[in-house]
């Protein structure tokens, strides 16, 4: 199958583009100027070079596919440059859909995320409203929400290695975040990471499942751990111990929203604020009907964080 893919460049992109090829699939890759380097297997791919601002390049790389995969997203805004959650998330995913429908491209499959709802943070409120116009646009569509994505970076921006580079490395305690005065339940807020091979998968699995259209489901790895046991598990797997003390959000909080735009600081106000929220869901029908059997969180699956740091992206 002919599958465009707007948003195939970056860490989970490169994952399902491989996995589009492994399956057979023709992956047709919108690359924007500068990214041509990123694109996985190239030569097995059709690169269509263009933003995705670019309605011409856009309906390009449709035109002739059977389905279309929306999967550009990002955690910081950069409002100089144009980049904001309203214009890649929302108003981006929009254009794609639409142009989908003028192309005759019926298959539709949009990368979202686990708690996005329409009263969240800008993050999430953006991609429930790419969400919205997915079910209403008549196309057959399937929307996946997964939790946090792990899995060899490969170069890439990835959840654990940062939390390796720019916690774990650094000479000072690990911060157990926790709301409010007391530091009670600090770092107990649960994540169920998902490993990226397994959301991969999932995606292109979906393709040849019609039971998936019209539905939107969560993707979360099989084990929901408390924020502490992450990132014990991720000392582990870079061979350290590290103490960990509890560290109330709201100073991080108010940083954040001061320091948002730069990108050397280390966590927005939107990202804190979501991993307080926890991050969890049962998504064993999905990987079964699928027939996934999802990774753990193990130290087998993080092997990956022991890498020379030479060749860190
Ligand atoms: N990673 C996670 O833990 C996680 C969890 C839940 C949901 N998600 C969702 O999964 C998707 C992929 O995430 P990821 O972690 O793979 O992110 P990523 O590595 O940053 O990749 C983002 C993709 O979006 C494209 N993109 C970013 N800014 C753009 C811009 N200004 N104009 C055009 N394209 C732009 C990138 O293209 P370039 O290569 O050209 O920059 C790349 O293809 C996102 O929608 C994200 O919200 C991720």
């Amino acid at each position: 199958m002919r599958v465009a893919i707007i948003g195939g460049t970056g860490f989970v992109g490169s994952y399902l583009v491989d996995e589009l090829i492994a399956r057979g699939h023709k992956p047709v890759v919108l690359v924007r100027p500068g990214s041509e380097s990123k694109v996985s297997q190239a030569r097995h791919c059709e690169l269509v070079p263009g933003d995705v601002s670019d309605e011409a390049a856009i309906r390009r790389c449709l035109r002739g596919a059977e389905a279309a995969i929306y999967n550009i997203g990002i955690l910081r805004e950069m409002p100089a440059q144009g980049v904001t959650f309203k214009a890649l998330q929302e108003d981006a995913a929009v254009r794609v859909i639409d142009l989908a429908k003028a192309e005759n491209v019926r298959r539709f499959i949009l990368m979202s995320a686990n708690g996005v709802r329409a009263d969240g943070t800008p993050y999430q409120r953006t991609k429930a409203a790419a969400e919205a116009h997915l079910r209403q646009s008549g196309l057959d569509w399937t929307i996946f929400r997964p939790s946090l994505v792990f899995g060899d970076p490969r170069g890439r921006l990835e959840f654990c290695t940062q939390m390796r580079d720019d916690v774990i490395d650094k000479p000072l305690p690990v911060p157990l975040f926790h709301e409010g005065a007391s530091p009670r339940g600090a770092g107990t807020f649960e994540m169920a990471p998902v490993h990226v091979r397994d959301v991969a998968s999932a995606f292109v699995a979906a393709l040849g499942e019609p039971a998936t259209v019209g539905q939107t489901y969560v993707l979360c790895g099989p084990e929901s751990l408390p924020w502490k046991e992450i990132l014990a598990r991720i000392a582990q797997a870079c061979g350290k111990r590290k103490l960990m003390l509890p560290a109330p959000a709201a100073p991080v909080r108010l940083l954040g929203s001061l320091l948002d735009r730069f990108a050397w600081f280390p966590l927005t106000r939107d990202q804190l604020n979501m991993l307080l929220e926890g991050n969890t869901g049962d998504s064993s029908a999905v990987f079964k009907l699928l027939s996934i059997e999802p990774r753990r969180f193990s130290q087998e699956q993080l092997a990956y964080l022991q890498s020379d740091p030479a060749g860190r992206g």
